[in-house]
């Protein structure tokens, strides 16, 4: 994984904890990656009730505010699954709108840059629909924790909760996991720099879900972006991406916002063609390159 610095990017304090002696020194190794302090290194620090908790524990990494509200990424049993294992998966607006048909008469697995990568929730969507998926994510400890979460889907061999109704839907739940997991993989990067990267290898497509504004209703807001608002905040560079994707796509750009809101700025110098896929909440505006291709 390249490396970011932590402090620079990740907005709050954050310390590494391990939740059973097992995972201590796994704990210290991360703390040293991730140059942070470990939990019981602060005890005795005035400020460490404004620690939020990276646990380390035998079932992966969750991250906790300071008040208890946790979060985790899982692509065994967590949304993300839920959500690609929704039927007509392709007909559903974000894979209207990567256009995949089209595109697989020449490519029958696009490469998609997923340049704000997150939870990982929307780019594990798209492995689901048989796209290589490279996830671009600023924050360090997303970044570790979407490389720990893709690791585990990837080594998934054993039961799961999820639907275990006859052991040959568990095992085929098993190997789509772990096939759609090895479609995957991040890169702890500012994907500005790296779409702008002349060695970056281009992309079908780049996909692009900037920060929404915090002014969204907050009681709309689920716990999950309540986290990374607090932990990465704002959208700052979202034109700046956007100029950067329109360079690096060789298909399309695909940008997810909020019903209703403008276009991201820096299209400026765009004179291709823009279309829109709408959702309930959601609308992806669509730019497509000139290339007429496929
Ligand atoms: C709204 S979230 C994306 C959610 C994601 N689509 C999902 O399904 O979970 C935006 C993410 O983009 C990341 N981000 C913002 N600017 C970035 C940049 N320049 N390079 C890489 N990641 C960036 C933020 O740290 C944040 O995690």
């Amino acid at each position: 994984m390249n490396s970011v610095d932590t402090q620079k990017y990740d907005q709050v304090l954050v310390c590494v904890l391990a939740a059973t002696p097992s995972c201590q020194q796994d704990a210290e190794q991360l703390a040293q990656q991730l140059n942070l302090p470990l939990a019981d290194e602060i005890t005795n620090n005035p400020r460490a009730t404004d620690y939020w908790e990276l646990k380390v524990a035998d079932n992966g990494l969750s991250l906790m505010r300071p008040d208890g509200l946790t979060t985790q990424i899982d692509f065994i049993n967590g949304k993300a699954v839920r959500r690609a294992q929704e039927k007509n998966l392709a007909s559903q607006p974000l894979a209207r709108a990567l256009g995949l048909q089209k595109l697989r008469k020449v490519n029958p697995t696009p490469s998609i840059i997923d340049a704000t990568a997150g939870y990982g929730t929307d780019g594990w969507m798209m492995a689901s629909l048989n796209c290589d998926v490279r996830l671009i994510e600023v924050s360090p400890i997303l970044s570790v924790m979407l490389e720990r979460a893709i690791q585990t889907a990837r080594e998934h061999d054993t039961g799961v909760d999820l639907l275990p109704a006859t052991s040959q839907q568990v095992s085929e739940h098993t190997a789509q996991t772990s096939s759609t997991a090895h479609k995957l993989s991040v890169v702890n990067a500012d994907a500005v720099s790296y779409l702008n990267d002349a060695a970056t290898q281009p992309s079908d497509i780049v996909y692009l879900d900037p920060m929404y504004p915090a002014s969204r209703n907050s009681a709309l807001v689920k716990k999950g972006m309540q986290l990374l608002h607090e932990l990465v905040g704002e959208d700052k560079n979202g034109s700046s991406l956007l100029d950067a994707a329109l360079h690096k796509a060789e298909y399309r750009v695909i940008v997810k916002r909020p019903k209703g809101a403008e276009q991201l700025a820096g299209t400026q110098n765009w004179s291709g063609q823009i279309t829109q896929v709408q959702s309930a909440q959601t609308r992806f505006d669509v730019y497509h390159m000139g290339t007429g291709q496929p």
